[in-house]
């Protein structure tokens, strides 16, 4: 088949529910594990742009997820590896970043999506830690006193969503309930009050445990103790965590048998979300969704 060329044309458009299964073969393109259900859930809660060549084939696609009116997160930013290098990449993120405005801009960028954030104006904020695997050792973690883990409950769903836009610093009122629609949870009690949580749900090839949220404690045991719920359940299964490197749980995964397989830049524009400083978020729901 003949190589697309720099000047064929290329239409921008809309991104759809319609385009998911083209995009989903796009992410496989470069490799990316994401399984249609979780490009259904990203299009069905985000929007964004959609590149198609004269044919009418998807070749690229940005999408971004809008935090209240202040914040969103960029992602599913691929171009198809025939058309890289063409200016296509660049084309979107500009629609994109017109369409959202002067709101805090957040992107997980990988080294070739990078140098295109830097020119246009994303600094670095952070780096993520990607751990994942089958063979872990769940550990026993203690608790300190008068707390505990318990179910959540219907009832819980706004005060989880309060937890993650503290901890966040961008309003999670809208993403929760939708991510609870296909995710469990469990949350950390101290004396009748729920002061943390940790979501477990079905994602690219296996499952991912995030967001987890709790305030900062000695050893960071109580994200531990959150980590370790979801690992004893499902022991031999393929977990995923991404956490940032500075709120250190990345040798503790490494030694429960979740090794480290990549590392990621978070990069900002239009400032930083206001996070709570006595609420962390020790693991994030995707590199999209954050
Ligand atoms: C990142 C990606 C979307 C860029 O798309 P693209 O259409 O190739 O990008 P453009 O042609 O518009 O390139 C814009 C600039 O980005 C930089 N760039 C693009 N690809 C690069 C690469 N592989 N390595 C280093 N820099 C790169 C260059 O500065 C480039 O400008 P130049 O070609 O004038 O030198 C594409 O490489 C891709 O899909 N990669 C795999 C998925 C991925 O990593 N997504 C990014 C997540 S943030």
């Amino acid at each position: 088949m003949a190589q697309p060329n720099k000047n064929e044309m290329i239409e921008y458009r809309a991104f759809t529910l319609d385009d998911v299964p083209a995009g989903h073969a796009l992410s496989m393109s470069v490799k990316w594990r994401h399984r249609v259900e979780d490009w259904r859930f990203a299009a069905r809660h985000g929007s964004g742009f959609a590149a198609v060549d004269a044919s009418g084939a998807l070749v690229g696609t940005a999408l971004a997820w809008r935090f209240g009116a202040s914040a969103a997160t960029l992602g599913m930013f691929i171009v198809s590896p025939a058309h890289q290098r063409h200016g296509i990449g660049r084309a979107l993120l500009d629609r994109l970043m017109a369409k959202l405005g002067t709101r805090t801009l957040l992107i997980h960028a990988s080294s070739e999506g990078r140098p295109l954030c830097e020119e246009r104006g994303f600094a670095h904020i952070g780096t993520i830690h990607q751990h994942q695997g089958a063979a872990f050792q769940p550990p026993l973690v203690s608790l300190p006193p008068g707390e505990r883990l318990r179910p959540i409950g219907t009832k819980d769903t706004p005060r989880l969503a309060e937890l993650a836009s503290r901890a966040s610093g961008m309003d999670r009122s809208e993403m929760l309930p939708q991510l609870l629609d296909v995710a469990s949870g469990i949350a950390l009690d101290r004396d009748g009050e729920l002061i943390g949580f940790a979501l477990f749900r079905r994602f690219g090839d296996g499952h991912v445990i995030g967001p987890v949220v709790a305030p900062e404690s000695p050893d960071q045991s109580r994200a531990k103790a959150l980590i370790s719920y979801w690992l004893a359940l499902n022991a031999g299964m393929f977990v995923r965590v991404d956490t940032p490197l500075r709120h250190g749980l990345s040798a503790w995964l490494e030694g429960l048998g979740l090794p480290l397989v990549d590392t990621i830049e978070q990069m900002a524009l239009n400032g930083t979300p206001p996070a709570d400083d006595t609420l962390t978020q020790f693991a994030l729901t995707s590199q999209a969704l954050w």
